[in-house]
């Protein structure tokens, strides 16, 4: 993983069999699945409240294919400012889904990473081309400049870090949720639903050069795969006790999904 640096030190580490390690000694083991874990000792661990279970519900919803015109967009735009070689990186890449939707149709070299271990490991298991390790947002253990395309959906930005390790030329991909992205859904979870305000960043040092609107509209069949989606989303946290008892009889749910990727290049 050349494009990596020490988050100690900022030397280039090296891989020797199952640990990296750089030129002042500091070392970050690979795990059997392939990923490494590039957060200090006293750090790791799995600070982010997503355990094992709803990575699993994540992973198992998203392989059923729903967000697959997200993952497609994604990759066409890819595709369109990247060439064969290049470095793409997937900002808090969750389970990996669209790390390995992408990685399984480019020829680039994918990395992808996450504050969550049972994150990353799910995504390591996907057993793509694509590279992962364990990290931290706000100090992401990259070289400054070192990929040519990096993308990001729905997780914290950090306009200063996306900045530093674009290439010049290089460009940030950010989805936001669209106006109608789940009104299916809150129409059930609340009396009076609101539209999303499609809300852009505040990325200073970034300019926003394309927007790419994606729609469709899903059905979900099972009570499943209908928990699974309303735990990936922020109502999961604050819908009045009414609404989830609506939501506990339903069997089926319809549902318009919408997203606008931004795509950000240096100011
Ligand atoms: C809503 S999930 C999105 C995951 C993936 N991009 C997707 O769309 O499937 C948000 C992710 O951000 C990660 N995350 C939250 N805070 C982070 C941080 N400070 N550094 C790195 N990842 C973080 C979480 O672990 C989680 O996997
Ligand atoms: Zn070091």
């Amino acid at each position: 993983m050349e494009i990596l640096k020490c988050p100690v030190c900022g030397q280039a580490p090296e891989r020797h069999d199952r640990v990296w390690v750089c030129e002042n000694r500091h070392s970050y083991d690979v795990a059997k699945e392939g990923y490494v874990n590039l957060l200090s000792a006293r750090k790791s661990g799995d600070m982010t409240g997503d355990n094992k279970e709803m990575a699993r519900s994540r992973r198992d919803f998203l392989n059923k294919g729903y967000y697959e015109p997200l993952a497609k967009a994604v990759t066409e735009s890819l595709e369109r400012y990247t060439t064969d070689g290049d470095s793409v990186l997937d900002i808090c890449c969750g389970e990996g889904y669209y790390t390995a939707y992408a990685a399984r149709r480019l020829d680039r070299r994918f990395y992808g990473f996450d504050l969550s271990k049972n994150m990353v490991r799910l995504a390591a298991k996907r057993k793509t081309s694509a590279q992962f390790f364990v990290a931290n947002i706000a100090a992401i253990p990259i070289r400054d400049g070192a990929v040519k395309a990096a993308f990001h959906l729905f997780a914290p930005f950090h306009a200063a870090e996306f900045r530093r390790i674009i290439a010049d030329d290089g460009v940030i991909l950010s989805a936001i949720p669209g106006r109608d992205h789940l009104l299916g859904l809150k129409e059930i979870l609340y009396d009076e639903p609101y539209l999303n305000d499609e809300k852009e960043s505040q990325a200073e040092g970034l300019t926003v050069i394309e927007r790419v609107r994606v729609r469709g509209e899903i059905t979900l069949n099972s009570r499943e795969d209908i928990n699974a989606l309303f735990q990936m989303t922020p109502y999961y946290y604050h819908t009045p006790s009414q609404g989830m008892r609506r939501l506990d009889e339903r069997d089926s749910l319809s549902t318009p999904i919408d997203f606008v990727i931004l795509a950000y290049k240096k100011a």
